[in-house]
């Protein structure tokens, strides 16, 4: 059982203040490093919920304002102007490109985004039915044999070129993992589309006819990328960063965030959105679902509500709409059931005094399930484009970890609720 006790906290000279750190936006932050070696008390933050693992310079995320930023742009304007490319270069460097680095970055892109012919074979060890989550933690952790022994992270550069070959072979291996599964043959990339174009031109063509760009839906794909590319210190970025912090290969690193991302919790919830509208049907069967979310003895919940950040509308959520929208419009699917399930379904719940008390709001995964499902991406493969968008803010975390020369290995502590010491029974020798 828990015993609460008002703690007093302070050393023999009866100090107990405790340095307040600001950053450029946002709360500021108590330094807790020396409690423990001055107190000899912990910081108990089980999920972490008023803890900063670590100084950031990537992403802003205000909750309560519903604001996103990458490196100080809001999402919005990325959204509408940038291109993945660029903001994967504005995420993993600071800022956004000159016209030369631009280049530069994309060839470099282009260059590494094949996969060596042995990694192909990895595919044929999986049955034809494994999650594409499941295959690319397999053949995203089995890079790191490919590019091990000459990778020295100690060296700034190879760090860059790690996380450069992470950005360009994650769409190619993602794909891969969707044409295993259908039987057709693994397609190269091609280097004359941009990278969305790239992607859906190897999760779509076919052998025998050309690929034909649709220049809606390759945006749309686009705005995807960006709108996932980074979220500062969630699930599997702080795992990607735990494993890092170890000096673990890269691609071991980004493997353990695959593996992370996949949880329903988190990245695998668009997924879970999809089969709760179909589950749902039609909007007269929408107040039954909302009574379920709220009952307690039922572990059902609203999949693509709630977020452990956003106390207000997640801004992603906006444009991912507006987009799911446009290409709905585009390939004349206005009277999709499933928009028309998630849309009364949303101004339901908005107006529920349990969801409104709680600050629950669509988050990103609300409507980009049915974006994604309109573009012909099938339901297991959602959270394998979120991994391949969200290897530009890993690799970014990562290339930020290593370069902090501050930060060692994390290792949180715990409260210790277990069995006080005893002996083994005599009786058992
Ligand atoms: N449906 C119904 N009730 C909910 C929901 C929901 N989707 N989300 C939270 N609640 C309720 C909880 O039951 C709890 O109620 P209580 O105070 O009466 O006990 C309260 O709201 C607070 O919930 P927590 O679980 O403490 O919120 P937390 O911040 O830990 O969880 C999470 C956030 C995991 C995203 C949660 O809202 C959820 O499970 N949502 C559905 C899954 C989802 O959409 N995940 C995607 C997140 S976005 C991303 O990863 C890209």
């Amino acid at each position: 059982m828990t015993k609460y006790v008002n703690a007093v906290i302070g050393d023999e000279t009866g100090d107990a203040s405790l340095p307040i750190l600001e950053g450029t936006l946002g709360p500021q932050a108590v330094d807790i490093q020396s409690l423990y070696g001055r107190h000899g008390i912990l910081a108990y933050d089980p999920g972490y919920r008023s803890t900063a693992s670590c100084k950031s310079a990537i992403t802003f995320v205000d909750g309560d304002a519903g604001i996103l930023a990458y490196r100080g742009y809001p999402i919005e304007q990325l959204a509408e102007k940038s291109r993945f490319l660029e903001v994967a270069y504005l995420l993993m460097f600071g800022e956004l490109p000159s016209a030369a680095e631009g280049t530069a970055f994309r060839d470099s892109v282009c260059q590494h985004n094949l996969l060596h012919e042995q990694v192909i074979s990895f595919y044929r060890g999986f049955r034809r039915d494994a999650h594409p989550m499941a295959v690319m933690v397999g053949v995203v952790g089995a890079l790191s044999a490919f590019y091990h022994d000459d990778m020295d992270i100690r060296d700034p550069q190879q760090r860059i070129n790690a996380a450069i070959r992470l950005v360009a072979k994650m769409p190619t291996i993602a794909a891969a993992s969707y044409t295993y599964s259908t039987g057709r043959p693994q397609r190269y990339p091609r280097n004359e589309y941009d990278y969305a174009g790239n992607f859906m031109q190897m999760l779509f063509g076919m052998p025998n006819r050309d690929f034909v760009v649709d220049p809606v839906q390759v945006r749309a794909m686009d705005r995807i990328l960006i709108l996932h590319a980074d979220h500062e210190q969630n699930a599997s970025t702080s795992t990607v960063r735990m494993a890092a912090s170890s000096g673990a290969n890269p691609f071991a690193c980004i493997a353990a965030g695959i593996a992370s991302l996949w949880g329903p919790a988190h990245g695998g919830a668009n997924e879970e959105v999809v089969k709760m509208l179909l589950e749902i049907g039609t909007p007269e069967n929408i107040p039954k679902a909302i009574a379920r979310a709220k009952d307690k003895s039922d572990p059902f919940r609203l999949m693509g509500f709630g977020h452990r950040v956003y106390k207000n509308f997640d801004p992603r959520a906006r444009v991912i709409q507006e987009s799911a929208r446009e290409v709905l419009a585009h390939l004349g699917l206005e009277n999709d059931p499933l928009m028309a399930v998630a849309l009364e379904l949303e101004e339901i719940a908005l107006r529920d005094e349990y969801f409104i008390e709680r600050k629950l709001y669509p988050n990103v995964d609300f409507y980009s399930g049915i974006l994604l499902r309109a573009m012909g991406i099938p339901t297991k493969m959602f959270t394998a484009v979120f991994a391949v968008a969200r290897t530009a803010g890993w690799v970014s975390q990562w290339l930020e970890l290593h370069n902090d020369s501050t930060h060692g290995i994390d290792r949180p502590r715990q409260l210790y609720v277990g069995s006080g010491l005893r002996d083994y029974p005599e009786t058992r020798g």
